[in-house]
């Protein structure tokens, strides 16, 4: 009787622990099921929120060319500032002589020296070098962030060999490419606007930054003329139109973005001074300032712009360029992770650092081809401290990549149909039209180029966008710099 009774028990405990287990497995299970469900809604959320059917595309360039005519009518008649260059000749071919350009905007700088040959010897020999920029100088002081600069400038004058001739009692001459707003008061002279792309440097706002480099220059004993001061879409379009007479526009699609184009001087109507014998003028847009209401925005691109060193400004550029796409994937993944576990239980507290990820690092992601998805896999590892993430995750996070980078190409291909149509150059049976291109996003981030040239062509249709021509001008900005320094040289009437 009492083994009965014992048996009993056991068998009532075993089935008491099945029945324990299969209801954790079923919570779990319920759990797991729940968690990719919230998943599932964040993702179609994201979809819907950052959609750009042609509709919008269209949308969104109509407003470009709106408010570039806005912009040219009047000093604060737009967002888009619509800068006047005061560059009217573009580079012909006859340069000649040795010049030097600094090229400034980003994490790096640049300096080059480059001999022009004129129309036979083009441009002769050139030499760069790029060092990159202390974060504490991007937020530092002027004088530090130019001493900085002009330092490295003199260690490159310094190091010449005789392959580059400067002709005895000329001075040496820059290009400075200064990639922010400024508002030029010459070719050779500008105050700053405001700083961009995670600069903030103290005392600088509203200075001529000529000026600024001038006197590091002169700290570090190199006697060397700024001859031309630009912006990188502007020297971009210089170099551009030196390799080809149809380029009508400059794009970066790098860090930051912009562009900039050639108008007709009198339909500058803010323009005061006398109109250029040319009849033109290189207009730099500041596109990167562009906001509309049209402009499909998250909540993730909210937080992002109210937790920016530049809240409320430079707002399409958050959408498309490369400092920022990287950053707008982590904050949705974070959502991911604290809404649905994406990553397990815990939060990995790596996802939770701003610009921890990086363009470069989305990009490597989106683009792993391999059946498991390893490269995901890795880059999670190594940048966001994950390991062990389910393949499941791992194809998600590929499709916020996806939805992220879609929508930054298809509305930089927006901006580039605005300034086409501000051409009069977005229909059919048009002449060749050239548009130069430079910057890391484009150049190295295959998707997003691949989709910006889908959505020219599904926009302008076959036959208009049979003549529209995207070009990488690799370097245009630093070459077509020293261009512009040998076409304003204090020695040209020589
Ligand atoms: C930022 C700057 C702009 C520059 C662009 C690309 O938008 O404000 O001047 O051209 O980045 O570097």
């Amino acid at each position: 009787m009492r083994k009965v009774l014992i048996r009993t028990a056991v068998i009532c405990a075993t089935a008491a622990a099945a029945v324990a287990v299969t209801a954790f497995v079923v919570r779990r299970r319920r759990r797991i099921n729940g968690r990719w469900a919230r998943a599932g809604a964040v993702l179609k959320e994201l979809e819907e929120q950052c959609a750009t059917p042609v509709e919008k595309v269209k949308e969104v360039a109509d407003a470009m060319t709106k408010e570039m005519h806005a912009g040219l009518e009047s000093e604060d008649g737009s967002m888009l500032k619509m800068l006047i260059s005061f560059v009217d000749r573009l580079p012909t071919g006859d340069e000649r002589g040795l010049f030097y350009a600094l090229d400034l905007g980003g994490t790096n700088f640049r300096v080059l020296r480059v001999q022009l040959g004129g129309k036979e010897g083009r441009v002769v020999n050139q030499q760069c070098e790029e060092v990159s920029i202390p974060q504490d100088l991007m937020v530092g002081g002027s004088d530090e962030l130019f001493d900085f600069i002009a330092s490295a400038l003199a260690n490159f004058v310094a190091s010449e060999d005789e392959d580059f001739h400067l002709p005895n009692g000329k001075q040496r001459e820059l290009g400075f490419t200064f990639s922010f707003p400024v508002k030029q008061t010459s070719i050779a002279s500008g105050t700053l606007i405001k700083w961009t792309k995670g600069f903030n440097v103290n005392g600088t706002v509203g200075k001529d930054v000529v000026g600024e480099l001038t006197r590091a220059l002169q700290r570090q004993g190199i006697d060397m003329q700024v001859t031309a001061l630009v912006n990188d879409t502007v020297g971009t379009l210089a170099g551009g139109i030196y390799d080809d007479n149809d380029v009508v526009a400059a794009i970066i699609l790098g860090t930051g973005t912009n562009a900039a184009y050639v108008e007709r001087a009198d339909a500058i109507k803010k323009w005061q001074g006398p109109l250029p014998n040319s009849g033109e003028m290189v207009i730099n847009m500041e596109w990167g300032n562009f906001r509309s209401s049209y402009l499909p925005t998250t909540d993730y691109d909210h937080a992002l712009d109210a937790e920016s060193l530049n809240p409320g400004q430079q707002i399409y550029e958050k959408l498309i360029s490369g400092m920022y796409l990287g950053e707008i994937v982590r904050r949705v993944l974070l959502r991911l992770a604290v809404e649905a576990a994406l990553f397990g239980d815990n939060v990995p507290p790596q996802l939770e650092v701003p610009f921890v990820l990086q363009t470069p690092v989305m990009s490597a992601m989106h683009h792993d081809t391999s059946a498991d998805l390893k490269v995901v896999g890795a880059k999670m590892q190594d940048f966001l401290g994950i390991s062990n993430s389910s393949f499941k995750a791992r194809k998600l996070v590929v499709q916020v990549c996806d939805i992220v980078a879609k929508r930054g190409a298809r509305l930089a291909a927006a901006g580039i149909i605005g300034i086409l149509k501000k051409l009069g150059c977005d229909r059919p049976n048009m002449k060749r039209t050239v548009i130069a291109m430079d910057g890391g996003l484009y150049e190295h981030y295959t998707i997003f180029r691949e989709s910006l040239l889908a959505t020219l062509k599904e926009v302008l249709g076959e036959e208009a966008s049979a003549s529209v021509l995207v070009i990488m001008a690799n370097d245009g900005s630093g070459i077509g710099a020293s261009l512009l320094a040998a076409s304003h040289s204090q020695y040209l009437e020589d």
